[in-house]
């Protein structure tokens, strides 16, 4: 919404949110505080808040005045009832759907712009149409493709556009020509695909999937590497440069995280069971097995490196958000591995330049694995990743930060527990220089 605004001055952009303490960080002058580090975000905000941009908790007046409203709420995966831990909890959707029904007095286009399963617009369309004032909805879905860390580039200057709308009548062409009309203030024409709802709307699901297979993949051969004496970066450069294959998503890890991939492709797995598609489903659900692998035998092989044993051994681990330039920590592979971790006793010291300790913990007790007094015994984070580090028997690598690569890594081991290890999750460092200062050093694929 900050892009539309910066990009369409004429138009009135009002972000609204029940949640007062981060509407009031949306708002606070020290543009440092505002809820989502993302590179050049604050900047558009500084530029376009109190122009055209506004940040409010009266939903309710923001959708009475609004011609065009998107629903951007979390549809995270169920935890309660059928489709539990698959499908998509569209509780948020249906409440927001109810309430633009009842407010609204005139004409408005709805767009859908969380990640939702297929067919959801006809559920909303549904809803207002029967609890509505008599007024006109149209739905469009116009999922969102940005990646974070690199959200306002990949909005400025995205791949594509995806709206999905009626076009089979005049009145749902017509809103769907609107909403193209806003991206046209900066998006070419020709990067603007219009499509019926169900296949945007599964687009999203579909792009998600097929990008996590790909790591998943990599991930795989990442494995078959480390037996055979391959190295998977060499492997993923070899097969990177076969245009059909391209060159993008090959980075062997120590797993995916994040909001998106793991959700959306347990719902498509959900979806496709639901319509009885035993094949499809089992297809999709071992992108996720394969990941959930990966982050296991990370964690093994830190304890069996570490002669079996890391009770009470102080691993410090440098990065906990799910990839750089973010302070998201959603489905972090960071979280599963400190929990594996701690199950074997070890004392977890984190370092992370954007995540801070009670982030950490409320990740950690989320999983619920524990009790939470033992997680607070079992982990410390730190602000200076040299006090990390210092007395650790091993270090491991979690997140690509760039600043990692610029450390004084002598200065490090000087003060590490011998031998010192580094288990590097994200093929980020330079090995040979490490094993040279007397690292044991072991990647990912190698
Ligand atoms: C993703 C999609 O890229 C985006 O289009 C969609 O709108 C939302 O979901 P995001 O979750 O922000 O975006 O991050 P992404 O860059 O896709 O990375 C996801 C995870 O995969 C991260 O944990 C990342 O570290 C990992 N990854 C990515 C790899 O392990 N290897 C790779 O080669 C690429």
């Amino acid at each position: 919404m900050a892009v539309i605004a910066q990009k369409c001055p004429d138009i009135q952009v009002t972000v609204v949110d029940l949640n007062e303490e981060r509407i009031n960080r949306w708002n606070d002058p020290d543009l440092t505080n505002i809820p989502i580090y993302e590179p050049g975000l604050s900047e558009i905000v500084a530029e376009a808040r109190g122009r055209n941009l506004f940040f409010s908790t009266d939903v309710d007046k923001a959708i009475f005045e609004a011609q065009v409203i998107f629903i951007s709420v979390n549809t995270p995966t169920k935890t309660y009832g059928s489709g539990k831990g698959m499908a998509a909890d569209l509780k948020y959707i249906e409440l927001c759907a109810r309430q633009i029904a009842r407010i609204a007095k005139d004409d408005k286009i709805v767009v859908e712009k969380s990640t939702l399963p297929v067919r959801t617009a006809e559920a909303i369309k549904s809803i207002l149409d029967h609890t509505g004032n008599g007024v006109q909805f149209q739905i469009l879905s116009n999922p969102e493709f940005l990646a974070e860390g690199t959200a306002v580039q990949d909005l400025i200057n995205p791949d594509r556009v995806l709206i999905g709308g009626d076009n089979h009548t005049a009145e749902g062409q017509k809103a769907i020509d609107a909403l193209v009309g806003v991206y046209a203030n900066w998006v070419n024409k020709d990067k603007i695909l219009t499509t019926n709802v169900w296949s945007s709307e599964l687009s999203k699901l579909t792009a998600n999937a097929f990008l996590a297979q790909r790591v998943s993949s990599i991930n795989a051969m990442s494995e078959l590497c480390e037996k055979t004496g391959a190295n998977v970066n060499e492997v993923a450069k070899a097969i990177g440069m076969d245009s059909r294959i391209g060159s993008k998503f090959l980075k062997a890890s120590v797993g995916f995280g994040g909001s998106c991939f793991q959700k959306d492709i347990l719902n498509l797995v959900y979806i496709s069971k639901s319509f009885g598609l035993k094949q499809v489903a089992d297809y999709w659900e071992q992108v996720i097995i394969m990941n959930d692998h990966q982050k296991r035998r990370f964690a093994n092989n830190i304890v069996k490196t570490l002669y079996n044993t890391v009770a009470d051994k102080k691993i410090a681990f440098l990065g906990w958000a799910f990839k750089k330039d973010t302070n998201d920590t959603r489905e972090s592979s960071a979280i599963y591995i400190a929990n594996d971790l701690i199950n074997e006793q070890a004392k977890i010291a984190i370092y992370d330049p954007k995540v801070d300790e009670n982030q950490v913990l409320s990740d950690l007790d989320y999983l619920e694995t524990r009790p939470a007094d033992k997680n607070r015994k079992a982990i410390t984070a730190y602000e200076d990743p040299y006090e990390a580090c210092k007395g650790a028997h091993a270090i491991a690598i979690l997140t690509e930060w760039d600043e990692f690569t610029k450390y004084d890594w002598k200065r490090v081991y000087d003060n590490m527990q011998k031998p010192a290890f580094i288990f590097d999750g994200r093929n980020l460092l330079d090995g040979k220089e490490l094993s040279k200062l007397g690292f044991v050093y072991q990647s990912i694929g190698s």
